[in-house]
């Protein structure tokens, strides 16, 4: 492959969380919103096991007993995914690991001898190696990178990195879900709606961004038009002693979101945010919150597509033979979507999230403005 792999190679990364400032220039590494020191992979490792409680590593629907399997994940974290699905895999799999930075993983050395990490960057096209090399790949919890709220340009270039009859899994929280329970039966306080609503806006100065409770729903809409089918979903929600778990998950990254992006406003953003954090911790003992996770798998058709096209000039010269024009619709030209468009959409969307905290009786959020159109 020729593209960076191993730690040698990798950029510098920033652990400190005064080096991650996202208004700096937009490298992919910086842009990335949470922390990557040793309490940010605590959480991600304990998310990953919160998340497979009474569910799986990998969709039971997907094949796994084939012989040189390659499978690969998009966005490893900490890669103790890729780790725990080595020890279940035969032992000719290979599996790779596509992230913009390893920061979070253990040294190359100690992870299982079939998995290898590389650099990549999965909103950029795919090098022509990558290209149809893998028979899965999985990618989870994105939601702070997807761009946009539009998952469309990872899912096209994941599609182009599967084999054909390849199959992709992709798992989120279904944030429409989201609902805060009281143990006690009173009506919980909304200090911890206002928390994930002021992170997922900047302070109430961008459109919502990763709480945006669409685009997970919109998978396999968006596999149909690229080239997946057998397409399966699975809607799982989390046992509410689990959920009070994941709880905690969420108020660390709110925590480190304060200070990666809320403190940069320069406006004391981060310190309402962390104020809300300390409210939430207090009422912690009395509330837990509902929540689904989301399962979108899709599979790559088996054979190429090709579409014979006849040229319009065959009736007026009926007696040439005119040779047959073969179109590889495999490779047809990504949809290009104007900037106007997506600001339009985001627009849309973000009063579509307001409304849905509102019906919840969470009335005090102001529309974000969209001034400033940068998204975080
Ligand atoms: C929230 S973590 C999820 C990690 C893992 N999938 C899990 O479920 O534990 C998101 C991961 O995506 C990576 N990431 C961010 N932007 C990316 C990009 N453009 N391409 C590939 N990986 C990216 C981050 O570095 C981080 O490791």
């Amino acid at each position: 492959m020729n593209f960076k792999a191993d730690e040698e190679k990798m950029p510098c990364v920033t652990q400190t969380e005064d080096e991650l400032v996202v208004s700096e220039p937009a490298t992919v590494e910086n842009r990335y919103l949470l922390s990557r020191g040793y309490s940010s992979n605590i959480r991600v490792n304990t998310q990953h096991y919160l998340w497979k409680e009474g569910l799986y590593l990998l969709h039971p629907s997907i094949p796994i007993n084939g012989e040189n399997l390659r499978v690969a994940e998009i966005g490893v974290g900490t890669g103790i995914w890729l780790s725990e699905m080595a020890r279940i895999l035969p032992g000719s799999a290979q599996l790779d690991g596509f992230d913009v930075s390893h920061a979070q993983c253990p040294p190359s050395k100690f992870l299982p001898s079939n998995v290898s990490l590389y650099i990549h960057n999965c909103l950029e096209d795919p090098p022509s190696d990558l290209l149809e090399q893998y028979d899965i790949i999985h990618i989870q919890m994105f939601n702070s990178v997807v761009e946009n709220n539009d998952p469309e340009p990872v899912v096209r270039n994941m599609v182009k990195m599967l084999k054909p009859g390849g199959y992709i899994s992709w798992s989120e929280f279904d944030f429409a879900t989201w609902k805060t329970i009281s143990s006690t039966g009173d009506k919980p306080s909304d200090s911890l709606d206002r928390l994930l609503w002021y992170n997922a806006t900047a302070g109430n100065t961008k459109p919502v961004n990763f709480l945006a409770t669409h685009w997970p729903l919109e998978l396999p809409e968006i596999y149909a038009r690229n080239n997946l089918s057998e397409i399966v979903t699975e809607r799982a929600p989390f046992a509410t002693d689990v959920a009070a778990y994941m709880l905690d998950t969420f108020l660390l990254a709110a925590e480190e979101l304060s200070f990666n992006v809320l403190d940069h406003l320069g406006g004391g953003q981060g310190d309402v945010a962390r104020d809300l954090i300390k409210q939430v911790e207090r009422e912690r003992r009395d509330i837990t919150i509902q929540l689904d996770r989301l399962i979108a798998v899709g599979r790559r058709s088996r054979r190429k597509l090709i579409l014979h096209i006849y040229p319009t000039a065959f009736p007026v010269f009926p007696r040439c033979k005119i040779p047959k024009k073969k179109v590889n619709i495999n490779k047809a030209a990504p949809r290009r979507v104007s900037k106007a468009a997506v600001e339009t959409r985001t627009r849309k969307l973000s009063r579509k999230a307001l409304k849905v905290l509102k019906n919840k009786g969470y009335n005090k959020v102001e529309e974000p403005s969209l001034n400033n159109k940068d998204t975080i």
